[in-house]
């Protein structure tokens, strides 16, 4: 490749996108108007992997366990909650403005503003504290007391629900409520595709501990989430977990963990682990005049519990599983691309081809399509050269494909080819539902 070539050839976050882009995983919003800045669609794809995303850490935090329940909230909330929880005051960037080009730019980014110096020589304004919530007004009167926000997190409704989740499902300390939604951040600078969007969705969980023992939690949900990632697959070489510095730490909270992924645009957070102590149920306690204290049966206390809060964004795991899952490797003397997902986050779990489109061949496979279905995300596809649809498959991820062939109508079993070894290996069209199920939860 010549120099030349090599500067033109797509960097790695360029091709991942083009695939998402090719294969129905992402779409720009509102692309036939030109788009809408930081706003993405989930194509039918890319829908399937975030549910997958999200279901295995509904299945990790709340089904598995015995000592969390879930919660869905509205995404509008009482005004008072965002002055409660500190958003209206203290939820806020520093922004300055370019006078000449009127760009507006984070004052704390001094990468940002360096690019910026390099194309305009417009002077900058001085910074001034910009809040982050999303405002809009309840009701045809847009007044300042109708104004409302759309949450730009979803713990505030773990809080404002603690005394309900008390009250009906007879808990004891410990025990997390946990909750997955979208939130709304007016980011001043939104960028790298799914990372940094100005909505998105959140998977978090408020575990609410005895004051005094929040430190062995903490230590405890540091090491569960961190786990997460592995187990589902990332590469303990992107992984990473990093302790904020007292300057970093939220208004809230008195100690905060970062598990951070190397994307090909550097370490960035997927998700912050936060001693949150007993800050927000003493606020809501405080501005709603409710008691949300609890009376320990054991010790014949009344206190008001601490909190560790586990806080994801779905989409950025989904970024990273996709990111980590991304090869390109050489089958049969050509390059190939594929996703090497685990199973239970791959969109598709199994792909059904005919060989021929003759013998009966692909009634066969349509039967056997329709038998997987109800179990499992199934496509069929008897299009094109069977090598350029295992191609297609490899591209999402689907980690196996049947072929039916001659020796199906003879005997009854199909190959089946694994996406990542590429072998094949025959099974009786009986045993096919019991052994996919077993290789994708397994
Ligand atoms: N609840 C913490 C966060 O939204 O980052």
């Amino acid at each position: 490749m010549s120099k030349a070539d090599k500067k033109k050839a797509p960097d790695r976050m360029e091709r991942i996108v083009n695939l998402a882009k090719r294969r129905g995983l992402v779409f720009q919003s509102s692309e036939i108007y030109g788009g809408l800045n930081s706003c993405w669609d989930y194509g039918p794809i890319g829908v399937e992997l975030r549910r997958n995303v999200k279901e295995a850490w509904w299945r990790e935090m709340v089904w598995s366990r015995g000592d969390i329940v879930g919660l869905d909230c509205s995404i509008l909330m009482h005004p008072r909650v965002w002055e409660a929880s500190g958003h209206v005051s203290g939820f806020t960037d520093p922004l300055v403005d370019c006078k000449k080009c009127k760009s507006r730019f984070r004052a704390d980014h001094p990468d940002v503003l360096a690019k910026h110096a390099e194309t305009c020589d417009g002077e900058l304004t001085d910074s001034r504290q910009f809040n982050l919530m999303f405002r809009t007004f309840m009701g045809p009167v847009e007044e300042s007391a109708n104004v409302v926000f759309l949450r730009p997190e979803t713990a505030q409704g773990m809080f404002v629900n603690f005394g309900n989740v008390l009250d009906t499902q007879r808990r004891k300390l410990p025990f997390g409520i946990a909750q997955q939604g979208k939130s709304f951040r007016n980011e001043i600078t939104p960028g790298n595709f799914l990372f940094r969007t100005r909505e998105f969705e959140q998977m978090e969980m408020e575990f609410f501990v005895k004051p005094g023992e929040e430190a062995q939690w903490y230590d405890y949900w540091k090491k569960e989430r961190f786990d997460w990632y592995l187990r589902l697959g990332i590469k303990p070489d992107n992984l990473r977990m990093r302790e904020h510095e007292s300057d970093e730490l939220a208004h809230y909270a008195k100690g905060c963990a970062d598990v951070e992924y190397k994307f090909p645009f550097g370490w960035s957070e997927l998700e912050g682990i936060a001693s949150r102590t007993d800050f927000d149920l003493k606020q809501h306690a405080e501005w709603s005049k409710k008691d949300l204290s609890y009376f320990d049966e054991e010790s014949r206390e009344r206190y008001v519990p601490y909190v560790i809060e586990p806080a994801a964004g779905a989409d950025r795991a989904t970024l990273a599983f996709l990111v980590d899952a991304y090869d390109e490797d050489e089958v049969e003397g050509e390059t190939r691309v594929v996703l090497r997902l685990h199973p239970r986050l791959a969109p598709v779990k199994v792909a059904v081809l005919p060989l021929m489109r003759k013998d009966g061949q692909p009634e066969k496979a349509q039967e056997i399509f329709a038998q997987l279905r109800p179990h499992m995300v199934a496509q069929y596809d008897q299009a094109g050269s069977i090598g350029r649809r295992y191609r297609r498959q490899d591209e999402i991820g689907t980690p196996f494909a049947l072929t039916i062939d001659h020796q199906t109508m003879e005997d009854g079993t199909v190959t089946v080819r694994d996406r990542d070894k590429t072998s094949q290996e025959r099974v009786h069209e009986s045993d096919l539902l019991a052994e996919l199920l077993r290789r994708i939860t397994g």
